[in-house]
């Protein structure tokens, strides 16, 4: 009996290991998409001027250093990544809500946004929207 759940406990701990080996594998190098439900999220915030220049003041205190002050990936942190930030100042083609998933739940080497509140996260996506060329 002693000897069947010692082995039954082998198994859970190899099958754990095997699920976590393969998320890691899977997630490496994959396309960042968030969740589809987190996606259909409406922004509660509209985009007035208060609310960009609140989102621009966030972005300048938290994203800057990485993402530059326009967005284009030349921020001062940017060279130390192992991975480029990208250009924000291109057109996102994600919806709000999807960008709202990325920033709060970031991957690495990006940050979750955790200094925002959800209201500073949402004027930070309407600033975004603004650096579009
Ligand atoms: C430590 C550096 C760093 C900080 C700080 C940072 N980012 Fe990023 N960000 C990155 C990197 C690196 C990527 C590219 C990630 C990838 O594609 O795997 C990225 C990607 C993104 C993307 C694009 C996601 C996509 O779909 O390609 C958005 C949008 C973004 N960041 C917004 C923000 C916002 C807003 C903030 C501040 C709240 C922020 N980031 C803070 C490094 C950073």
């Amino acid at each position: 009996m002693k000897r069947l759940s010692l082995r039954s406990a082998t198994v859970i701990c190899l099958s754990w290991a095997l699920a976590i080996s393969t998320q890691l594998a899977l997630g490496a190098g994959e396309k960042w998409t968030a969740p589809a439900r987190a996606a259909a999220k409406k922004n509660p915030i509209s985009a007035d001027a208060a609310s960009i220049a609140r989102g621009k003041a966030s972005f300048m205190a938290e994203c800057m250093s990485c993402h530059g002050p326009t967005g284009r990936g030349d921020g001062p942190a940017a060279a130390g990544l192992e991975k480029h930030p990208g250009d924000l100042s291109k057109r996102l083609p994600d919806s709000d809500g999807a960008l709202f998933w990325k920033i709060t739940n970031g991957k690495s080497p990006m940050v979750a946004a955790t200094k925002l509140s959800e209201e500073e996260r949402w004027c930070v996506i309407n600033y975004l929207r603004t650096l579009a060329r």
